[in-house]
């Protein structure tokens, strides 16, 4: 059961000029995701910029064709995401809405979207980054959370299980993958969540590390601390960024690092029994968001050029 995913590029603002569609058509392109990978995670495409770009107008055509494609190569999709402080459109953020009416706007949107795919989607990262690094819930960024309350939590776990009973129910953030703050605050939320009886089976780390910083070696415990409440658990966007030069590569000494932590995290997600699913946040580097996002930082993913092989792969493949 265990999956290796990927991200399918496409639609972010950091996206390549060479892959401008929102689902890149080139044929290398879909032949190496469909031959590597047995899951798929849009990467922007079912974001509500994207799927929700009008007031009560949704644009599917993008995310169906991903979810058909999976479908036809066998794999198996990661719907994301329903509720994020980020890439919202300005008709939902610069509006005038009342909490009444976020309100109803959330619902439609979570009935309509996780409706429209049911029986298609594994696992939807229901909730994407609800806490800031200290474990506070971002009520300000939020637009949910400021106008609604943390109790619009459980209210969409519900909507979602409704919409799609099969369908895993997800948290997802970054820098939840050892024991901290953050980590600790989803913790104690799912715990209270799941003693309410809300409908909340998954817990996502997406895992954008940076060599600069450390690996905390528990990551292990923490995905087991999780298990341990009944949950499914995931590794789902990982990348591990480091100081590039002018040609966009890090030395062969990161390179190696690099692969390292990139067994480091699949070591663990092995180890714990429901941590099934593993996705790497897109094919090639010429992808990523990270040297965009991160200046002066890159070379974060798995393949390179012309679908070259980086020690990232091979140490992914010896650990499997
Ligand atoms: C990123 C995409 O990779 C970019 O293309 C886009 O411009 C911005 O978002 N956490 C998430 C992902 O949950 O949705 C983000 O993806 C990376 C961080």
């Amino acid at each position: 059961d265990f999956r290796i995913g990927s991200a399918v590029a496409g639609g972010g603002h950091h996206t390549s000029a060479d892959y401008p569609e929102p689902f890149p058509s080139d044929p290398e392109y879909r032949s190496v995701l469909a031959r590597e990978f047995s899951s798929l995670t849009p990467e922007n495409q079912m974001k509500w910029e994207f799927i929700h770009p009008e007031e009560g107008v949704y644009d599917f055509g993008p995310a169906d064709d991903i979810v058909a494609f999976a479908e036809a190569n066998g794999q198996v999709v990661r719907g994301h995401t329903l509720f994020w402080h980020s890439q919202n459109p300005d008709w939902l953020e610069n509006g005038d809405h009342t909490p009444e009416e976020l309100r109803a706007i959330l619902k439609d949107h979570i009935y309509t979207v996780v409706g429209h795919y049911e029986g298609r989607i594994q696992q939807w990262e229901v909730a994407n980054e609800i806490f800031d690094d200290s474990g506070k819930l971002r009520t300000e960024d939020n637009i949910w959370l400021r106008e609604l309350g943390p109790g619009i939590i459980a209210d969409i776990f519900r909507w979602a299980h409704d919409a799609d009973p099969n369908a895993q129910l997800f948290f997802n953030d970054y820098n939840v993958e050892g024991l901290n703050a953050k980590s600790d605050a989803y913790y104690a939320l799912i715990q209270d969540l799941l003693a309410q009886g809300v409908p909340v089976h998954g817990f996502g780390m997406q895992t954008h590390l940076g060599l600069q910083y450390g690996f905390d070696g528990r990551m292990q415990q923490n995905l087991q601390r999780f298990d341990d409440l009944g949950l499914e658990t995931a590794v789902t966007e990982i990348d591990v960024r480091g100081p590039v030069g002018a040609d966009g590569q890090m030395s062969p000494e990161l390179r190696q690092k690099q692969a390292d932590w990139y067994r480091m995290a699949l070591e663990a997600c092995l180890a714990v029994e429901d941590c099934n699913s593993f996705t790497v946040w897109g094919v090639l580097d010429e992808h990523s968001w990270v040297p965009n996002t991160f200046p002066g930082y890159g070379d974060a993913l798995t393949m390179e050029g012309d679908y070259e092989r980086k020690p990232a792969y091979d140490a992914l493949q010896e650990t499997l």
